[in-house]
């Protein structure tokens, strides 16, 4: 299968490259794409796609000139956003990712301390314990899916964490993230209706929780520190919604897929498990490593407020312009050997899965901090995670991640 995307990919006129389509991301084809587009055409306009025209800016250094120009790149959600695929007006809600400055800075100062090195250390034994637990309840010598009993299932215990949100409800907040996400092909929801239905329920929920909040004194939580902060107080119900959905789903699918990534790249990797089996401490290089070899997130889109010059091309003003980092992350002028998973490399956090700039994720530290301390947890547990299937892909050009990975562990 592959052998035969890599001759198709290298039969197909650049002109016709739609390097965006899901497809491709689901099937896993997309790799001979993006390196013909480096090689060739680095920042190549598609005019075939059935979600309108778009530039893909292919190469590392591209993608760091457009995230550090964000006044010519812009995030603004009015503009387009931050994804290919333009939102419907009924799913625009206003959050910082999708803001520039002055706005977006003084949204983003409101939450960044609960991203601190000190807020992390607090949070470090709380995300130890339960990845404990969740760990020591694994079936053994028995298949499952790693995605549903251990990705999901932690990274939705982070996020009730952060949010201080109800434990027994706390699956509702993978639904409302997957809902937002999801394209109407992934079949996680029957019709647009029922899926607005949804999100208005978690509109309201969010909303009860924010009031509830905003009433007590400031506790450490992520509602209640936007409930007392002064640019957020008196935000907006749709201003609101948004900057809470964002951090719902930025920690969600992201770190979610990173751990099922790191489970994947390990077994197709061996010779790099026994490195990691043999020296723990090397699991400090090993999570960049993982970020970087599975770019949760394939791309960010900007929109140009002016025209510009890129890699010799002339971009118009209102033009979209995508960043693809699952390939600014395999140039092999800035990663040496960047197709292979390598988990000591000197410069293990150069690679563009966070982003770069005044966008730069927030939420990175603790994602990192996740998943270093599952795999310490796995590492003491289990000799092997062994993967007993193939995996499957979900049909998003934006979300890089898994629905299904077959595993048995051995102690
Ligand atoms: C491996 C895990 C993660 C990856 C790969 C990731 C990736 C990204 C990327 C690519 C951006 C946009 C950067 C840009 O436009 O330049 C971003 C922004 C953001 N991320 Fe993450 N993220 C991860 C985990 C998290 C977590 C755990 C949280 C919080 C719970 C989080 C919260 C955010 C927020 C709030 C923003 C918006 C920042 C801004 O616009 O100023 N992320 N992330």
């Amino acid at each position: 299968m592959l052998r035969a995307a890599r001759a198709n990919a290298f039969a197909t006129p650049l002109g016709e490259f739609h390097p965006g389509n899901p497809e491709l991301f689901r099937s896993n084809t997309l790799w001979p794409y993006f390196e013909r587009l480096r090689n060739e055409e680095p920042v190549h306009f598609c005019s075939t796609s059935p979600v309108g025209n778009y530039w893909s800016v292919t190469k590392y250094h591209d993608i760091m000139h457009v995230e550090t120009n964000p006044e010519i790149y812009s995030s603004d959600m009015n503009l387009g956003g931050i994804q290919l695929r333009d939102l419907g007006p009924e799913f625009r809600w206003p959050s910082f990712i999708a803001m520039d400055e002055p706005k977006h800075g003084e949204q983003r100062k409101t939450v960044a301390p609960m991203f601190t090195p000190e807020a992390l250390d607090m949070l470090a034994s709380l995300i130890r314990e339960r990845s404990a637990d969740v760990l020591d309840n694994l079936p053994r010598d028995e298949t499952f899916n790693w995605v549903d009993r251990v990705s999901i299932e932690l990274t939705t215990q982070m996020l009730a964490t952060l949010f201080d949100f109800p434990w027994q409800d706390r699956h509702k907040l993978t639904r409302w993230s997957d809902l937002v996400n999801a394209l109407p092909k992934s079949m996680i929801y029957e019709t647009e209706e029922t899926r607005l239905t949804e999100l208005r329920e978690c509109a309201e929920y969010l909303a009860r929780l924010w009031n509830e909040r905003s009433k007590l004194k400031k506790r450490s939580d992520l509602i209640s520190m936007m409930a007392h902060s002064d640019a957020t107080r008196s935000m907006d119900r749709e201003n609101l919604f948004g900057n809470l959905i964002l951090l719902i789903i930025g920690g969600n699918d992201t770190t979610r897929n990173s751990m099922t990534g790191s489970v994947l790249a390990l077994s197709e990797n061996p010779d790099q498990y026994d490195k990691l089996r043999n020296n723990n401490v090397l699991v400090d290089t090993f999570v960049p490593e993982v970020i970087r070899w599975q770019t949760p997130l394939a791309h960010m889109r900007r929109t140009t407020t002016q025209d510009a010059e890129l890699g010799g091309k002339l971009i118009r003003k209102g033009d979209r312009v995508v960043m693809w980092y699952v390939s600014g992350n395999r140039d092999g002028e800035v990663i040496e050997n960047p197709d292979s998973f390598i988990i000591d490399r000197a410069r293990p956090r150069i690679h563009l899965s966070f982003g770069f700039g005044v966008h730069r994720c927030l939420g990175m530290r603790l994602a990192e901090l996740q998943l270093k301390i599952v795999w310490e947890e796995i590492l003491k547990r289990f000799d092997s995670i062994e993967v007993v299937g193939e995996p499957e892909r979900i049909y998003s050009s934006f979300v890089r991640g898994y629905s299904t990975l077959p595993v048995r562990v051995r102690t």
